[in-house]
């Protein structure tokens, strides 16, 4: 699985191996920066926003029993963090600030390729993109009517949403 992902989205998964091992400020590959702003300049299509809502509710439900599961024990059943074994929190300002101006992509390729940190990629894509949406939810981004893709084109199609504060309307 994390083969697989790495293969399909290497320029995002750079980001990935970067980040494994720094709880330190967010850095964005250069890859997935100039992927992001090839589509950014291509003016066809309109790029989805995640406050349109890009998960359903029932991923994020499932993906919180996953979460129990695999990750709890490091980051907390409600992502707050743990100090034993340590996690960061996965949810909060902080967590925010470090991912802002990043994309979906990068999340689910940091989150199914690196983790879970003791045995990294042994999770299926499903089950990723149900921790993904319980992340969002857990987040305060809205749920929607579009699943999270658990396919590696779906996967690589997410470097199109950004993730940012919520637009002033
Ligand atoms: C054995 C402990 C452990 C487990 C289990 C674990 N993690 Fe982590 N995780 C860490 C540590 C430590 C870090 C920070 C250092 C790093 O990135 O490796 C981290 C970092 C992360 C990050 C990046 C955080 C940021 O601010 O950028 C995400 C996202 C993440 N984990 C998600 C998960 C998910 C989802 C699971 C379950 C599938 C999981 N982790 C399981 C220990 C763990």
């Amino acid at each position: 699985m994390a083969i697989v992902l790495l293969l399909a989205l290497s320029s995002a998964a750079s980001t990935a191996r970067g980040i494994e091992g720094t709880i330190a400020p967010a850095s964005t590959g250069p890859g997935v920066h100039r992927a992001v702003h090839a589509f950014g300049s291509s003016a066809q299509t309109p790029a989805r926003s995640l406050w349109d809502g890009v998960y359903v509710a029932e991923q994020a439900a499932r993906g919180q029993a996953v979460v129990a599961r695999h990750c709890g024990y490091c980051h907390g059943d409600g992502l707050t963090g743990a100090d034993d074994p340590p996690g960061p929190p996965l949810k909060g300002q902080r967590f925010l600030d470090r991912w802002f101006g990043r994309s979906l992509a990068d999340l689910f390729v940091v989150i199914g390729v690196t983790m879970p940190r003791d045995d990294p990629g042994s999770l299926s894509l499903e089950e990723y993109a149900d921790i993904l949406g319980f992340v969002l939810r857990e987040n305060g981004f809205p749920a929607g009517d579009t699943p999270l893709p658990a396919t590696v084109e779906g996967v690589g199609a997410l470097k199109a949403i950004l993730i940012q504060p919520e637009p002033k309307r």
